[in-house]
């Protein structure tokens, strides 16, 4: 099965390549957030990311983003008696659905609504996506159908675009409109890819509650939390049901509806997804490169300037609030100004991110029901999310990129991280305790291993996601790279001699 999601995967990449033949970097640059993604090659730590086991050519041709086809929803009217709903204060549901409709989309949903009879006091519109719709929905809910619980309304409104997840689509001439991210089941990156139920009724409070710590505290400056204002959930009325139900079946039919990007950005920002910045070009530098000549700024000073923009929020929101973000290419957005990181967007807040499990004051002020709702971990395993999610996963990456073509190498890039989190532990010595709970410069790190875990589990049915394994530790370059800089101060082409790195 795992060479089956290889094979996928190549058949995939096949398609980006077709499509990255020919284009520059600096054309990559001018694309909009959803369109460059269309160009990305996936997850860089996971050889199998495009498995999407139950899709056929046919379905990724046609739902795919490196195929770029416009994605119609399917529109459903939902029993509300059978679903849960939640939406957060200052919206209501004619602002996700003209979020979703132009004037001539919304007058034919308003005919359909009138011809089948859809009382919208006792039913909420929800999208689906295409393809559950066709392959789950229909059958495997059909007796909901049957009993109008769910009436089908048809696929009209506004088209979209799908991003790297597949799950999310962005609307495709609206860029500022709301995200839909919809239950697929499809088995890809290691799990099955529907929209779980836990976290519906914490969603809007718990990112209104990151907002307004985004808005208050200056050391997020730059920083947003992309909005998750409603979320609906329609459980099946029997998997729901049975105990230990495989978790593919218990999460067929939702939705989350997310803010873009674009509607945070200010004149002369654009957004990028974080791993865009390791996309390197079949002849030519990754985009970071490209983006490091283009800003006119030395190697360095634009580093910092990203891992001020990136690295330091995510480190406060866990020092300052117990709040982890996995942090992976994919679930960040860096917001660029004159090609210069000035900003992150953070998004995903169903299922990845989790709390510290102790009380930090700082976070006595939560929503309720969110800490009850999501997992607490540790200190150690929390710091997980921004050391192997981000360091691990997505640094270690750009830093062999940009080694590779030349333009600073891994320790020197290391050295700047370093110096970067060390000035913002100086600026915040009341946090002194917190630092050392969540300390990013031990020598050795932890090693998770997110690949051998679908090896050792195999693929038959599972209750919950699977969990990553362990493996040996690894060398921090954190820890290494400073040293070897003081060496190199010291004793300038004699630092290997320092025995400064392992
Ligand atoms: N650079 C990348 N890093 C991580 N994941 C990536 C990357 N590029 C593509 N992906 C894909 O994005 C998905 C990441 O999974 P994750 O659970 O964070 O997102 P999601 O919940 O499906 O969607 P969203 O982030 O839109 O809410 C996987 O399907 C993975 O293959
Ligand atoms: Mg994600």
């Amino acid at each position: 099965m795992y060479c089956r999601e290889l094979y996928g995967t190549l058949h995939a990449d096949a398609q980006v390549a077709r499509l990255n033949a020919g284009i520059s970097g600096e054309a990559l640059l001018r694309l909009s957030d959803a369109t460059l993604q269309q160009y990305l090659d996936g997850h860089p730590k996971a050889p199998a990311c495009k498995g999407r086991i139950g899709w056929g050519a046919a379905d990724a041709a046609a739902f795919a983003p490196e195929f770029g086809q416009e994605i119609r929803p399917m529109w459903i009217a939902a029993d509300r008696d059978a679903c849960r709903f939640s939406i957060g204060a200052g919206w209501d549901e004619e602002r996700l659905l003209a979020a979703a409709f132009d004037g001539a989309g919304r007058a034919r949903l308003e005919a359909t609504l009138r011809r089948l009879k859809v009382d919208r006091k006792r039913y909420l519109l929800l999208p689906v996506h295409p393809w559950q719709w066709e392959h789950m929905i229909v059958t495997q809910f059909a007796g909901e159908i049957a009993a109008r619980r769910l009436i089908p309304l048809g696929d009209f409104g506004d088209g979209y675009l799908a991003l790297q997840s597949l799950r999310t689509l962005a609307n495709a001439n609206r860029p500022a409109a709301l995200h839909l991210k919809l239950a697929l089941t499809i088995l890809n990156t290691s799990a099955w890819r529907g929209v779980p139920g836990k976290y519906m009724a914490i969603g809007p409070a718990f990112s209104a509650w990151l907002a307004a710590k985004t808005a208050s505290d200056p050391a997020l400056a730059g920083a947003i939390v992309l909005g998750e204002p409603a979320g609906a959930f329609y459980p099946h009325p029997v998997y729901e049901r049975i105990d230990g139900a495989p978790y593919q079946f218990r999460e067929m039919l939702g939705v989350i509806w997310r803010e873009a990007v674009e509607s945070h950005l200010r004149n002369g920002q654009s957004a990028m997804m974080f791993g865009a910045l390791l996309k390197t070009m079949p002849a030519g530098p990754p985009l970071a490169a490209v983006l490091v000549a283009r800003s006119g700024l030395a190697v360095e000073i634009w580093l910092a300037r990203l891992f001020d923009a990136v690295v330091v929020p995510l480190y406060h929101f866990l020092c300052r609030y117990g709040v982890g973000f996995i942090a992976h290419g994919q679930n960040l957005t860096l917001i660029l100004e004159n090609f210069t990181p000035c900003g992150v967007a953070i998004k995903d807040l169903q299922g990845d991110v989790d709390l510290i499990d102790a009380d930090f004051p700082e976070a006595a002020d939560m929503p309720d029901g969110v800490r009850e709702t999501l997992l607490r971990r540790p200190a150690p395993h929390l710091l997980q999310h921004l050391q192997t999610g981000h360091f691990v996963s997505v640094l270690r990456f750009l830093s062999d990129a940009l080694a590779g073509c030349g333009v600073i190498d891994e320790m020197a890039f290391y050295a700047v991280l370093a110096e970067r989190l060390r000035r913002y532990q100086a600026s915040h010595p009341d946090m002194a305790d917190r630092f050392a709970l969540f300390d990013l410069f031990t020598p050795k790190v932890p090693r998770i291993c997110i690949n051998r875990v679908r090896l050792a589990i195999g693929y038959s049915d599972a209750s919950s996601r699977p969990s990553p394994g362990l493996g040996g530790d690894l060398d921090n370059p954190l820890h290494f790279a400073p040293i070897q800089r003081a060496a190199r101060a010291a004793a300038p082409g004699r630092a290997d001699l320092a025995g400064a790195h392992p």
